[in-house]
């Protein structure tokens, strides 16, 4: 993957203004979208799932222990999360560090019937959580941007609320939330446990490589998207740890 120095590739990092800028300016009152023949509520400044197909490809990849537990991390408007009470996990909880981001998932369950189901959360990476929760499988569809250096002035060229927020859904300066993720999510695991990330190839894999392998995993993929119409290849991630047998 090329790259401009440290981070994503510019393209990337332009792609993830892009994203900023058009969901920030084209949501600006809650509002309602439908995927996997769902509707579903959209918060001003929550990750929108109609702007590119991670959440659905995600979503519908993802493999949902029935009867377990699942824990989505960065829960945005709560797709993902609903999804899997919908498709028979026995505890759900949902957890982002946006505020907007837990009140939509807390719309969205409700709006589905499921938020008996869904334990919602407010907090950066696991810090909502209570000390002794664990998961059967663990997920992240990540702000997988880095912006680097070179285009940290643009990337933060506008401030407010609803921008601040979305920046936060597509770019991690340093990788320093996936830091945490990698280094803090097998402590959140049952026996057994999966973790998963969802990332692309707009991510900085070496980086996220490294990470991983300091962390004690090795990352395989389990599907990609293969969407090269948007020329976005998404890949549903697994981290595992280095002493399980390939
Ligand atoms: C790419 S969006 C995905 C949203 C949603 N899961 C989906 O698929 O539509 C990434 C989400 O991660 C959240 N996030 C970013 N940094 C976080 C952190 N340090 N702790 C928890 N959530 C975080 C963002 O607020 C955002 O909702």
């Amino acid at each position: 993957m090329p790259s401009h120095g440290s981070g994503s590739s510019k393209g990337a990092v332009v792609r993830g203004t892009w994203l900023v800028s058009s969901t920030a300016a084209g949501v600006t009152e809650p509002t309602t979208f439908r995927l996997h023949d769902r509707e579903w509520d959209l918060l001003p400044g929550v990750f929108a799932p109609t702007h590119c197909v991670s959440t659905g490809f995600f979503t519908e990849s993802l493999p949902f222990p029935v009867g377990g537990s699942f824990l989505d991390v960065g829960c945005g408007a709560g797709v993902t999360a609903v999804s899997a009470a919908a498709k028979g996990c026995a505890r759900v909880a949902a957890t982002d560090i946006s505020e907007a981001a837990v009140e939509n998932t807390g719309l969205n369950a409700a709006r589905h019937g499921l938020a008996d189901r869904i334990e919602l959360y407010r907090g950066d990476m696991f810090d909502g959580l209570g000390p002794e929760d664990r998961f059967d499988l663990v997920f992240w569809n990540s702000p997988f941007i880095d912006p680097g250096t070179a285009d940290g002035a643009a990337v933060h060229a506008v401030h407010d609320d609803r921008r601040d927020q979305l920046r936060q859904a597509v770019f991690d300066p340093g990788y320093r939330a996936h830091q945490r993720y990698v280094t803090e999510a097998g402590a959140r695991l049952t026996a057994g446990g999966r973790l998963l990330l969802g990332f692309s190839d707009l991510g900085d894999h070496g980086m996220l490589r490294r990470l991983a392998a300091d962390a004690g995993y090795r990352i395989t993929v389990l599907r990609t998207s293969g969407d090269l119409v948007r020329g976005v290849d998404y890949q549903l991630l697994e981290l595992v740890p280095h002493d399980t047998a390939p």
